[in-house]
């Protein structure tokens, strides 16, 4: 009897699941994960639809539904009548308290209301402004290792640039940028429960401090727009600017920088492609959207609460690498077209900050290869990736020819 068939074996199966439909796969600690999730996950796309996964418990339960095909993954993030976003990321419960994580586990109407309040932080015309700041920081990252011929990506640029956005972002001082990379760290990739609920609760403090300092004195800032903002004619609770402030910090960190460290990691690996880009900066836009398609890193969760109670984990890479609806999938494509990938999610939670997000990525893209020549993956070099909620790359040594 083979493993998979002795666990099966083992298993107390709901009654809406019948044996041939279970698949035991661990996206945190198969070991293929760790060499390439993505081309671990694609054996399981678009295979049969939809399987059961015993080892997934995230929202209670003795595992949760996986989507494999791009017509289901649409079908499920577009219906939040019958599947739910509530209580899908579990931030507060690490510090004790109950709050939603704003907009993302919300459901309509509330959902609805609260996009309406938010999209015009960061709307096209937002970004538009924040671009010269966005720009100065990549050129500033790029500028302290272009000399030396190479360097540790993740801690020289994939994780600091998206840090230092959101401090410009939510109008924070600059120096508080190393206390913040620490925290976000800690928070998404400590392995000690512990230090994790320390950086909740640190991140939870600092942000109701300044919620505080805003109200009474506000400022030019989004924070300052969220603690006095009204809904309904009313002003938001405590616990309401918390999950705001909150999912901006979570939401946009750790996304950028494991999109950017796939991205370099295929860039090294691809130099006909960078050469190809360099000379064609107006290529980047598109060739930004196709890595985001190939390298989706997000998994998102959503609660089936009909006729029965279950969950639903909604993995977009697997959506994005369907064969029935992109042609060779694991192929790079810089300039795809009709290419309606699931990087951001679809539907009424397709990513709030995906146009700010999409500027970083061009213009980390653009400042890199017009700085830098031709970058290599450092020979000798581990490649350290991972799977999990959030795919990510964790050390990228990379080298270049420096002038
Ligand atoms: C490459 C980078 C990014 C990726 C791959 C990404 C991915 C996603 C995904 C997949 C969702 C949908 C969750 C769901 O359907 O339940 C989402 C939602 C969201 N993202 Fe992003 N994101 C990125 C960057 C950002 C940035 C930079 C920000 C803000 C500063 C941001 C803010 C948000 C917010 C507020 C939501 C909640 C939207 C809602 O529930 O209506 N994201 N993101």
């Amino acid at each position: 009897m083979s493993q998979e068939a002795a666990f099966q074996d083992t298993l107390q199966l709901p009654g809406h699941v019948s044996p041939d439909q279970v698949r035991a796969f661990d996206f945190s600690a198969d070991p293929e994960m760790a060499r390439c999730p993505f081309a671990a996950i694609a054996r399981l796309s678009g295979e049969s639809g939809a399987f059961w996964n015993p080892t997934l418990q995230r929202l209670g339960g003795g595992g949760m539904w996986v989507l494999t095909s791009a017509e289901d993954t649409r079908f499920v993030l577009n219906r939040p009548d019958l599947f739910s976003s509530k209580g899908g990321a579990g931030f507060s419960a690490l510090v004790g308290e109950s709050w939603d994580l704003i907009p993302l586990e919300l459901d309509p109407p509330a959902h609805t209301q609260f996009r309406q309040l938010l999209n015009p932080l960061l709307s096209p015309g937002a970004v538009g402004r924040m671009t010269p700041g966005v720009t100065s920081r990549a050129i500033e990252l790029i500028e302290a290792v272009r000399g030396e011929g190479g360097c540790e990506f993740m801690a020289a640029f994939g994780r600091p640039f998206p840090v230092s956005i959101f401090m410009q972002l939510m109008g924070l001082p600059a120096e508080k940028t190393e206390t913040f990379l620490d925290w976000e760290f800690d928070l998404l990739h400590a392995r000690e429960i512990p230090t994790k609920i320390a950086a909740a609760t640190a991140i939870r403090d600092y942000l109701l401090q300044l919620a505080a300092e805003r109200r009474a004195a506000p400022v030019d800032d989004l924070t300052s727009f969220v603690v006095n903002a009204e809904l309904d004619g009313r002003r938001l609770t405590d616990d309401e600017v918390m999950g705001i402030l909150y999912l901006l910090f979570v939401g946009g960190l750790d996304t950028v920088a494991s999109s950017l460290g796939f991205f370099f990691r295929h860039l090294a690996e691809n130099p006909e492609q960078q050469r190809l880009l360099r000379a064609n900066p107006a290529m980047i836009p598109r060739a930004v959207e196709e890595l985001l398609r190939r390298f989706s890193v997000v998994t998102v969760h959503r609660r089936c609460n009909t006729d029965v109670d279950v969950g639903v984990a909604v993995v977009c890479a697997l959506g994005s690498l369907d064969p029935a609806a992109f042609d060779k999938p694991l192929d790079v494509v810089l300039d795809r077209k009709d290419n309606r990938h699931f990087g951001f999610s679809y539907g009424p939670h397709f990513c709030l900050g995906s146009h700010l997000a999409r500027r970083e990525l061009v213009v980390a893209l653009g400042e890199w290869l017009a700085r830098v020549p031709t970058w290599r993956l450092k020979s000798g070099a581990p490649l350290e990736v991972h799977g999990g909620g959030v795919f990510g790359v964790e050390h990228l040594e990379l080298e270049w020819d420096a002038a």
